[in-house]
């Protein structure tokens, strides 16, 4: 049984300094690309969650052995062939659809059949975008109802380089085929819609060859087959998907403060600042530093007065994918309507968060027009919520749970939330109510 949480009141004015956890993408990737690398890889600050968690037994399934000591990790690769693949071997993703996705990349060559299952969330969601371009190289699948969880992977030894066009800007999807393409021989060309490059920015570093060239809106990637990957030591920045929900307590506040230490403020991720920032929020990226490719601030921001209403650009779209929900508090407190669109993607999440953003504004009082892609939101800067709000029913969703605990400490009135599925935050960001208690002090 999940636990729920109820909060009665507003939060009252802070001007504080936190830490948010380690980046959920970096955190899965330093695992999967460190299990085929020659030698020991350390990590330092591992987001330490439930999918980060679950990459780590699956490596471990593949004869990969790991040390762990708090949020300190060491990984012993065995080099790029080094997997074990037993009989009737189950690997688990659990909540995580960047686990489960990036890792049948690295699958396409299993000698023996390898059937990967998810939770209740995971087992709805789609795994023909995997599934497709993976059986271009040459591996066969069985997928439930063709789409989803739990499939069986059958590798092949015959690979074959591919040419693929991602189109839903997925970069769950490009890095499968980019884990894929390096253990195939020959040169996989993808043509991917723009989002997260975090897989390219560790293949760069790690001195893969992969070439891109960057269009105004998709990335040209070609890449060859590898022998070899060294190891990667890695100090993990905090996740700035994270951040979003203490950029977006603060930036409903009349007068308080925030400085969010050393975030990965990547561009391809920092579409939630842009939006914010053209809503009327006050945000400066401070002590900007690059490591390893990836590009590292604190994150000052300020309440605002006077927020403002978009409409927003879908070149943003990827760029803010995760973080959608709590524009939309934002979009509820400012003067005007705001206009979210091609957001189609949104409903394929760990739940249908478009309609969950609906679910939540009406709940809320916020008038909105919703479609199966897009979301009008009708601002109310003098928004009071007077009446009893109880989040449930959800498939385990993070960002369902800490939106509505953000929800629930920034609007006026005497509103009682009770929001179910405490557990969830475990995925993504377990101690997210320990720095918001801390917050209260
Ligand atoms: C992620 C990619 C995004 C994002 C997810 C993490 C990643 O998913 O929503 O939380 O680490 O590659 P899609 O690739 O499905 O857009």
């Amino acid at each position: 049984m999940s636990h729920s949480i109820t909060i009665k009141k507003r939060i009252s004015e802070f001007n504080n300094k936190i830490s948010v956890a380690g980046d959920k993408s970096i955190s899965i990737r330093w695992v999967l690309f460190s299990s085929l690398a020659d030698g020991t890889s350390k990590a330092k600050n591992l987001l330490m969650s439930e999918d980060v968690i679950a990459a780590l037994n699956a490596i471990k399934k593949l004869g990969i052995k790991i040390s762990l000591k708090n949020n300190f990790c060491k990984i012993y690769g065995k080099g790029i062939n080094g997997y074990k693949y037993k009989k009737n071997l189950q690997i688990n993703a659990e909540n995580s659809g960047t686990l489960g996705r990036l890792i049948l990349g690295l699958l396409i060559n299993t000698p023996n059949p390898i059937k990967l299952i998810g939770d209740k969330s995971l087992s709805k969601r789609d795994f023909k975008r995997i599934s497709d371009p993976l059986s271009k190289f040459g591996a066969a699948f069985k997928l439930k109802n063709n789409k989803n969880l739990p499939l069986t992977i059958y590798g092949s030894p015959n690979l074959k380089p591919i040419k693929y066009y991602e189109k839903k800007g997925s970069a769950q999807c490009k890095s499968a085929i980019i884990f894929g393409a390096m253990r195939t021989d020959g040169t996989t060309y993808i043509r991917a819609k723009k989002s997260r490059n975090h897989s390219e920015l560790l293949c760069k570093y790690l001195n893969i060859p992969i070439k891109i060239k960057v269009k105004k809106n998709y990335d040209l990637i070609k890449l060859t087959k590898i022998k070899k990957i060294r190891t990667l030591n890695y100090n993990i920045p905090s996740d700035i998907s994270s951040s979003a929900f203490f950029i977006v307590l603060t930036a409903l506040s009349k007068s308080s403060s925030i400085l969010i230490k050393n975030v990965n403020i990547n561009p391809s991720r920092t579409g939630v600042i842009t939006i914010l920032k053209k809503m009327g929020v006050n945000i400066i990226f401070k002590n900007r530093k690059i490591y390893k490719g990836e590009i590292i601030a604190d994150i000052f921001v300020k309440g605002s007065k006077n927020l403002k209403s978009i409409n927003c650009p879908t070149k943003f779209n990827s760029k803010a994918i995760d973080e959608f929900l709590v524009i939309f508090l934002v979009a509820a407190k400012a003067k005007g309507v705001s206009y979210f669109k091609d957001l189609a993607e949104l409903n394929q999440k760990e739940s249908p968060r478009l309609k969950w953003g609906s679910k939540i504004l009406n709940k809320m009082g916020v008038k909105n027009i919703t479609t199966a892609n897009s979301i009008r939101i009708f601002g109310n800067p003098k928004l009071k919520i007077n009446k009893k709000i109880i989040i449930k029913n959800y498939l385990k969703d993070h960002r369902v749970f800490m939106t509505s605990v953000i929800a629930a400490l920034s609007f006026e009135g005497k509103s009682i939330w009770h929001i179910h599925n405490k557990d969830s935050i475990k995925t993504s960001f377990p101690n997210f109510l320990k720095i918001i208690n801390d917050l209260k002090k």
